[in-house]
């Protein structure tokens, strides 16, 4: 098992990573000074495969736990469904002092967070990550969300989890394209902070999409690590932490427009090749590397062209960047690369030369 630390003060947590690590959950609750009862909500894919496991580590040392199911996906990080969570935790009697896990993916990590956040004002949280996306993204850093409207993740509130227990052996039953679309963050992660890490990515992709433990592993702590000294530097993205958004500001639009059909992590893919087309335009980056970036893209099973439907939207995909959440000031924002490791924020991309992308962005 290995531990990387958020470093937030009184805020401070591990995220633990390791295979089989499920078993240990239950005592390093213990001590945290965690004894009794916890609730843990999941979902209704997750549950048949690793509530029980949970339950049983924390029975070892006799905490008694409510198990709360929501139907699986997307549609559920609704404020409804937290509306039903906090009757069902006030009906298994949750204190102030009980903690709630958050078993499955990031919906499952979000709405949970979101939920601890707001009922009795707030009740220690932990994070029991089960999908690649969850373990090298949304469980670390406190964004917690519900969807709203059309809109995506925009009820919420910044708030850490007391601790994130990643068992890589859960990834073992993650459909294929799960683990497709966490790997997109995974490679996004490596070309923005560490070119060592996307060197390892280059050598170990193989072995990673066939589920080698070391390998996946080492890819959830590489991941991490960076996000873990980010999320310490800038908890509630005032500067640094927009970094993380590389590949978000034509990928949001490319997902929008698709209407969510184009899974996030094959939306951001994308945005991560017209992106880097920019910063190569620019004379930022090196063709070359962004050539590297897109065969690390295509060795994941991800895209790199746009698939039909979308390319034949792009005037609205050019007008959904232009309205992105991220444009101050009438400037579209970007995090581009400078170099594979080293990204920067700008907001000096003219629109002209987004279209010329957008528009020359090649078939295959
Ligand atoms: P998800 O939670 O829907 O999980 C994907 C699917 O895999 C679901 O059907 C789930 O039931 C299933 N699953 C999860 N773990 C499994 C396992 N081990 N075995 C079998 N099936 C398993 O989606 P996701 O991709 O994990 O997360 C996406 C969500 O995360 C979005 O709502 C997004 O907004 C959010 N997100 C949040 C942050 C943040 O910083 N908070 C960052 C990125 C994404
Ligand atoms: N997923 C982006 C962030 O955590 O800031």
């Amino acid at each position: 098992m290995k531990i990387v630390k958020v470093e937030l003060g009184e805020n401070s947590y591990e995220i633990r990573v390791g295979a089989g690590i499920l078993a240990d959950a239950g005592s390093w609750l213990k001590e945290k000074g965690f004894s009794r009862k916890a609730v843990i909500i999941t979902d209704t894919n997750v549950e048949p495969l690793y509530a029980a496991a949970l339950e049983k580590s924390l029975a070892k040392v006799n905490i008694k736990t409510n198990v709360i199911e929501i139907p699986a996906g997307e549609e559920q990080k609704t404020l409804e469904t937290a509306g039903s969570l906090y009757k069902k935790l006030a009906a298994a009697y949750a204190e102030r002092s009980t903690p709630v896990l958050a078993l499955g993916g990031g919906v499952v990590g979000d709405l949970t967070g979101f939920v601890s956040a707001t009922y009795m004002r707030g009740v220690p949280f932990v994070q029991v990550p089960t999908s690649l996306l969850a373990m090298v993204d949304s469980s670390v850093g406190g964004k917690t969300a519900v969807d709203h409207g059309r809109m995506k993740n925009i009820v919420g509130a910044f708030y850490q989890p007391r601790m994130v227990i990643a068992d890589i052996d859960t990834l073992k039953t993650l459909p294929r394209e799960e683990l497709i679309n966490g790997m997109a963050e995974v490679i996004k992660m490596a070309a923005i902070g560490d070119k060592g890490f996307f060197e390892f990515l280059e050598g170990h992709m193989k072995q990673a999409m066939a589920l080698d433990p070391a390998v996946l592993e080492e890819i959830v702590i590489k991941s991490t690590t960076p996000k873990a000294g980010i999320v310490s530097r800038d908890e509630r993205e005032s500067g640094e932490r927009m970094v993380l958004n590389h590949g978000h500001t034509i990928g949001h639009a490319i997902e929008a427009i698709s209407s969510f059909k184009i899974k996030h992590g094959q939306a951001v893919a994308l945005g991560m090749v017209a992106e880097n087309q920019i910063a190569v335009k620019l004379g930022m980056l090196p063709e070359a590397e962004a050539a590297r970036i897109e065969e690390v893209i295509k060795l994941a099973g991800l895209p790199t062209a746009l698939p039909d439907f979308v390319s034949k939207e792009k005037d609205k995909v050019f007008e959904l960047i232009k309205h992105d959440k991220k444009v101050l000031n009438d400037r579209i924002r970007f995090v581009l690369l400078q170099d594979i490791g080293r990204a920067f924020i700008t907001d000096d991309v003219k629109p002209e030369l987004v279209k010329e992308v957008l528009f020359g962005w090649r078939k295959t």
